[in-house]
C-alpha cells in the first residue's frame, strides 16, 4: 500500500503520524475555514480562484493564515507529486490554532493550523449523463454563507436527510426563495435564461458558479443572477447544480415532482460540454 502524505502544521507527515490536538478550535468549535481545489490530469483546476477565496475567508473570520500564497500554492503541488495524484482533489483547511477552550479568540501569538492532504475523486460521469434527484428543504443555517467556514452543521443535516430518502442534494430555500444546494449551488432555467441566487451572504459564491457564469457569457447564453422561488424551481425548465466535484449537474426530479422530460436539458447539456471544454483547456486532459 502507498504511504500517503499530509500537510499538519509546518510538516509532511505519514497519514497515521498526522494527529490533531484536542484543544485545536477547529476541532472544537468548527473555528475555521477550508477549500476544495479540483485535479484533473495531476493538473489543478482553478487554483488562483480557490486561494483567493481561502484568504477572503480567513479575513472575514479575522483568522490570519501564517503562509504565504506561493507557500500554500507549494504544499498543494508537493502533497500532488508525493501522492501521485492524478484525478482528486486537494483539501486544505485553516483552523484559528490551539488554545486551552474558550470562546473568545485566543491571543494573537497563536498561529492558525494549516492542514491539508489528497484524495483520489473520479468526475460523476454517469450521473452528469443522466442526471440526479434532489428535495427541497427550509434552510436554516447561519446568515454569512458567504463564509467557507468549517462548521456545516446545517448543510449536514440537508444532505443527511436527502442521502436517506435516496436524493444526491438537498436544495435549501429561505421561506419562498430558493438558495442552494448543501455543497452545491442551484440553478434554474426559465424562458431559457439561465438564473441562479445572487452572490450575497446566503449563499456560497461557488468557483463553478463562477466558471459556468463565465462560459454562459462567453457563449451567448442568458444568464442572469436574480432570486427565485420553490415555485418557479418546480416549473422549471431545467434544473442543474454545480460545485467542484459535481461540476454541472442535472436535476431530474425533485421531491416527487419530474422537471422537464426528466431527463437532462439542452442548456444544462450544453454548459457540461463547455465545462468540459474549460477543463481540457486548462488542465490539457483528455477528456470525453
Ligand atoms: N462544497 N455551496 C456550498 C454550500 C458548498 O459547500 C459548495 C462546495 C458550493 C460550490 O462551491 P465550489 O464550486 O467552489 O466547489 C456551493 C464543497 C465542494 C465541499 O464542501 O465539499
Amino acid at each position: 500500500m502507498c504511504v500517503e502524505t499530509v500537510f499538519l502544521n509546518g510538516e509532511y507527515v505519514k497519514r497515521s503520524d498526522a494527529k490533531v490536538d484536542i484543544e485545536d478550535r477547529g476541532y472544537q468549535f468548527g473555528d475555521g475555514i477550508y477549500e476544495v481545489i479540483r485535479v484533473y490530469n495531476g493538473e489543478v483546476f482553478t487554483m488562483d480562484e480557490h486561494m483567493e477565496r481561502l484568504y477572503q475567508s480567513a479575513e472575514k473570520m479575522k483568522i490570519t493564515i501564517p503562509y504565504e500564497l506561493k507557500e500554500i500554492s507549494s504544499i498543494v503541488f508537493k502533497l500532488m507529486k508525493d501522492n501521485h495524484l492524478k484525478d482528486g482533489i486537494v483539501y486544505m483547511q485553516v483552523s484559528r490554532g490551539i488554545s486551552q477552550r474558550q470562546h473568545h479568540f485566543p491571543a494573537e501569538e497563536v498561529p492558525a493550523s494549516l492542514v491539508a492532504y489528497t484524495k483520489e475523486v473520479p468526475r460523476p460521469e454517469k450521473q452528469m449523463k443522466e442526471g440526479v434527484t434532489a428535495m427541497l428543504c427550509e434552510d436554516i443555517r447561519w446568515l454569512r454563507c458567504d463564509i467557507k467556514s468549517l462548521n456545516l452543521l446545517g448543510n449536514l443535516l440537508a444532505k443527511e436527510e436527502a442521502a436517506s430518502r435516496g436524493h444526491f442534494e438537498a436544495i435549501q430555500h429561505r421561506g419562498e426563495t430558493v438558495t442552494e444546494g448543501s455543497s452545491s449551488n442551484a440553478f434554474i432555467v426559465k424562458d431559457g435564461t439561465i438564473l441562479t441566487h445572487p452572490a450575497t451572504n446566503l449563499i456560497l459564491n461557488g468557483i463553478t458558479r463562477r466558471v459556468i457564469k463565465e462560459l454562459a457569457d462567453q457563449n451567448g447564453m442568458p444568464f442572469v443572477e436574480k432570486t427565485f422561488t420553490v415555485d418557479e424551481l418546480l416549473s422549471a425548465e431545467e434544473i442543474f447544480i454545480a460545485s467542484t466535484t459535481s461540476e454541472v449537474m442535472p436535476v431530474v426530479k425533485v421531491d416527487d415532482v419530474t422537471i422537464g422530460q426528466g431527463v437532462p436539458g439542452p442548456i444544462t447539456s450544453k454548459l457540461q460540454a463547455l465545462f468540459t471544454g474549460r477543463i481540457k483547456e486548462d488542465c490539457k486532459v483528455q477528456v470525453v
